[in-house]
């Protein structure tokens, strides 16, 4: 059996030949992100629920001297009401058009690092904003099911999808391929946020030129 260390190793050796792909399969398209070689002016973490999107978020944002935002903070704050409370009345459907609204406005802002909620990442429009805006830089924390399972234990009241006990697992394996589609993939299981937060620096060129500096 291959004990977690080993795994995350393997996972961060996929995730190197596969961003190496990315840059040689993008090099054609300026509006595509190429970590290394251009400087984002947003990054914008994406991942399943407990990848530590919301918890990473400010210690990236400060130490790049950039805001931070949770798109699930600014949905609630306007609504008025929590997001379990939109889902029990008005259904997943109005969540996700609120949500994918949200981040269309969001996702315009500068030095800015932006938390998205674990699902947003279904929406069509979303992700082909997220992947092709010039200055947009996505990054996938990627956590196996355990870890979830483990990290958001007794917080199904505030989150209706973990509660969705029958169907987490396939949503899991839906969201998964869509979320390895971000500019960078890190394997975070096994990493404390201070640790994530440096891989995140390590894989950005924060020293290049701007990707669209007009
Ligand atoms: C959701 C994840 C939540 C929140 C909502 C739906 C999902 O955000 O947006 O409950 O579909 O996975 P977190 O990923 O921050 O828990």
């Amino acid at each position: 059996m291959r004990n977690r260390f080993a795994n995350s190793l393997m996972c961060a050796q996929r995730t190197l030949s596969r961003l190496y792909t990315k840059s040689v399969e993008t090099s054609s398209d300026s509006s595509l992100s190429s970590p290394k070689t251009v400087k984002p002016r947003r990054i914008v973490l994406t991942g399943f629920m407990g990848s530590g999107k919301s918890t990473l978020g400010p210690l990236l944002a400060a130490r790049l001297g950039w805001s931070f935002i949770d798109v699930d903070d600014v949905i609630e704050a306007e609504a008025g009401t929590t997001i379990a409370d939109i889902f029990a009345r008005h259904g997943e459907a109005t969540f996700r058009e609120r949500e994918r609204a949200t981040i269309a406005r969001l996702a315009a802002g500068d030095s800015l690092v932006l938390a998205l909620g674990g699902g947003a990442i279904e929406h069509q429009a979303t992700r082909t904003l997220l992947l092709t805006a010039s200055g947009t830089l996505l990054v996938h924390l990627e956590v196996e099911l355990a870890t979830t399972l483990e990290r958001c234990r007794g917080t199904e009241q505030l989150r209706p999808i973990l509660a969705d006990h029958a169907n987490l697992e396939s949503r899991y394996l839906r969201r998964l391929p869509l979320y390895r589609m971000a500019h960078i993939s890190i394997p975070v299981d096994a990493l404390t946020p201070e640790q994530a937060v440096e891989q995140i620096l390590s894989s950005v060129c924060l020293d290049c030129g701007q990707m669209n500096p007009s």
